[in-house]
């Protein structure tokens, strides 16, 4: 695993050198139609729009992306970015990097399950430890692109891990996330949902 996470942010790092810096303020005034689903400042109110307030900039990059191409399909989005250049992308990137998460709320009942999995994985079914790529507080990883969970919708985060358990969702390199997803249960998903949102 340590050898494919190594390689994989080293070709990660490599490919990402040729993107032009995305401008936050230039961002922002191109976020307007975005707003209604995924707030002002990127924190939704509504849990099955994701959060993107505090989201690494390389990531929320990869995600536009590929909404945009089609490779990561969201009918929601249906023709938003297609008038958006990839500098476009870029700021609206920035802006919404540059935005503060806000932080919900774990249910008291799924804390000790969730932050189990979260930290160490279900060693018997071969479920890898969340905190090796998210970090332990939810962070992520913004050199490698790895997600920041910390506080993102339970419900968001729920429909994620069953849809790339399903292959629904494939836009993860090297199938990361599949393979993990592939070995949960519904009820290891919703108690590791319900930690990430009050994860910080
Ligand atoms: C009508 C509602 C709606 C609007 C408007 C909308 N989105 Fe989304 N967006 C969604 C939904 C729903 C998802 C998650 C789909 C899924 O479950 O995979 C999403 C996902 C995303 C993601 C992926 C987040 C992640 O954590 O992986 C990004 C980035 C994003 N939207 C950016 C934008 C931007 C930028 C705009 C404005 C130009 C926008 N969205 C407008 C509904 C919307
Ligand atoms: C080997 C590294 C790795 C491990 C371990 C890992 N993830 Fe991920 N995860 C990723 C990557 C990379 C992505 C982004 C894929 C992409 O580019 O679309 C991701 C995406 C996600 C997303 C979607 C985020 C969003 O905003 O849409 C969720 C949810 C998630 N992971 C949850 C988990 C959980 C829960 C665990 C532990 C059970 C876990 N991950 C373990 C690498 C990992």
């Amino acid at each position: 695993m340590n050898k494919l996470l190594i390689s994989l942010m080293l070709t990660l790092g490599i490919t990402g050198v040729a993107h032009a810096a995305g401008d936050a303020a230039a961002g922002k005034a191109k976020t307007a139609v975005c707003a209604a689903c995924h707030g002002a400042d990127g924190n939704s109110a509504i849990a099955n729009f994701p959060k993107l307030a505090g989201q690494n900039e390389k990531y929320l990059l990869k995600q536009l992306k590929e909404i945009k191409g089609g490779t990561r399909p969201v009918v929601e989005m249906t023709g938003l970015l297609d008038g958006m250049s990839d500098q476009d992308l870029a700021d609206i990137a920035a802006y919404f990097a540059s935005k503060k998460t806000t932080i919900g709320h774990a249910a008291k009942d799924q804390v000790a399950a969730g932050q189990s999995i979260y930290r160490a994985g279900v060693t018997k079914k071969g479920i890898a430890a969340c905190t090796a790529c998210h970090s332990p507080t939810g962070n992520g990883n913004g050199q490698a692109g790895f997600p920041a969970l910390s506080g993102q919708h339970a419900a968001y985060v729920e429909k994620q891990l069953k849809a790339f358990r399903v292959g629904e969702r494939a836009n993860d390199p090297n199938k990361m996330m599949r393979d993990i997803a592939a070995k949960m249960s519904d009820v290891e998903i919703k108690a590791v949902a319900s930690y990430i949102q009050g994860l910080n």
